[in-house]
């Protein structure tokens, strides 16, 4: 149980559908409470992660509900300030609920947040930017108190670009007193579908997509449908299965446009892309050759979230190559096993030394965070024999359905 079984080593062929964006969904449902009513959001993936955030909005006293992949959240009511328990502490975005509770209720009390094991993820920089915005913080233990009974504008310049501090300083700023001016902020694609889901509700904001957002605190929010765009990490995911495996697939709805880096290192290394409006295809028709050098870094550079896919992609190149992290500091966790599946790579501090193999070796591995799994996933398709990934579950915080994707590319994996 809770593990996923891969008979690989066959070419894939196949189309399937991108789901839609984990991370642009997780701050659109913590907005929502910043809005009195009823918001429906559409092509809202249907992964663990999720619910965890529909528990937490339901334990603030917001109604969730369900049909097919479209989910509606009434906030109507939202009565309560505190939140604790393992939705916060098992899930890292559970932190963005803290600007939208004090746009909406002035106060939060919560436990720190967790997510998953990639390093030691500090929410300083959030804390920071929001004591600028007249937010008082209590830290005691575990747990801490932000209170501003009423929240001002204020200019703001993050010492880093983080993804989730630029979300809260969003939510809180929406309903903020005057106008808040965020220097350094993240461009990544899922702050652009919150600003673009806030905006639809009335917010009034300049600089989407870039890294000065201006932000004029409005009265009030009105009640929004929204459409969240497709995951581009999942599409990033299964573009890697391709690359390591070999074979030609087609992945509707994938977003070109957000994988700038990832496409380039595709075709440098041999792939064939193609990009319509309906999606990308990739053609893998024979052994790809190494990246001398790839490193991740803040969009529009090559996402952290795809090292560990592409790290089995240049484990099977042909050549050698060095995979630079520099967004986490413990991200490399993956690596024992696909050592032992016969790969040839060594850490040396945020590096990693790929030297490409002929072929991986199916054997019993074992996910140990989300993005890591996913790339033991890519490695079994490509993996001569039987490969069984372990604690499953940390997969399905970010894919809904990956055996069900990876079936409609031609692998042969199921659960177990
Ligand atoms: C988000 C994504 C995650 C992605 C990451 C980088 C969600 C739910 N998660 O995570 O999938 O890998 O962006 O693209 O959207 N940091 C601090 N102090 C802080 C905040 C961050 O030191 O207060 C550090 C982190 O430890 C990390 C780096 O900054 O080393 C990047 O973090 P950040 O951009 O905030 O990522 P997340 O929002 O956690």
């Amino acid at each position: 149980m809770d593990s996923i079984h891969i008979y690989g080593g066959n070419l894939l062929r196949g189309e399937t559908r991108i789901q839609g964006s984990k991370n642009a969904v997780l701050p659109i449902l913590a907005a929502t409470l910043l809005i009195k009513g009823s918001c429906v959001i559409k092509n809202c993936p249907r992964i663990a992660d999720v619910y965890h955030m529909q528990n937490l909005l339901q334990g603030l006293g917001c109604p969730v509900s369900w049909a097919g992949n479209t989910i509606t959240v009434n906030t109507a009511q939202a009565n309560d300030n505190r939140m604790s328990g393992e939705s916060v502490t098992r899930m890292r975005s559970s932190v963005m609920l803290l600007g939208a509770m004090l746009g909406r209720m002035g106060e939060a009390v919560m436990s720190y947040p967790g997510g998953c094991v990639i390093g030691k993820r500090p929410i300083d920089i959030h804390l920071t930017a929001l004591r600028k915005m007249g937010v008082e913080i209590v830290e005691e233990d575990q747990m801490f108190t932000a209170h501003a009974p009423r929240l001002q504008g204020a200019e703001v310049k993050l010492p880093f670009p983080s993804v989730g501090a630029t979300e809260n300083v969003i939510l809180a700023a929406v309903l903020a007193e005057g106008t808040t001016i965020l220097e350094n902020a993240a461009k990544e694609p899922e702050i652009v579908a919150l600003c673009e889901f806030l905006t639809e509700a009335g917010a009034d904001m300049e600089g989407i997509g870039s890294g000065r957002l201006v932000i004029r605190g409005v009265e009030g929010l009105h009640e929004v449908k929204y459409t969240v765009p497709a995951d581009r990490i999942v599409a990033g995911t299964y573009m890697a299965a391709a690359m390591a495996a070999g074979g030609s697939i087609f992945l509707e709805q994938a977003p070109a446009d957000q994988l700038g880096a990832v496409l380039e290192a595709a075709e440098k290394m041999g792939c064939c892309v193609t990009i319509n409006k309906e999606g990308i295809g990739i053609d893998v028709l024979r052994r790809l050759k190494a990246l001398p050098y790839l490193k991740t870094e803040v969009y529009d550079g090559f996402p952290t979230d795809l090292q560990s896919p592409m790290m089995v992609v240049m484990a099977l190149a042909e050549g050698q190559g060095i995979l630079e992290e520099n967004i986490f500091e413990n991200r490399f966790r993956v690596v024992g096993d696909l050592g032992k599946m016969g790969a040839d790579i060594e850490i040396v501090k945020n590096k990693a030394y790929i030297k490409g193999v002929e072929t991986l070796t199916g054997t019993v591995v074992e996910a140990e965070e989300l993005r890591g799994g996913a790339a033991l996933a890519v490695a079994g398709m490509a993996a001569v024999g039987r490969t069984v990934i372990k604690n499953r579950h940390f997969i399905e915080r970010g894919y809904e359905n990956i055996c069900r994707d990876l079936r409609e590319l031609g692998a042969d994996i199921s659960i177990g």
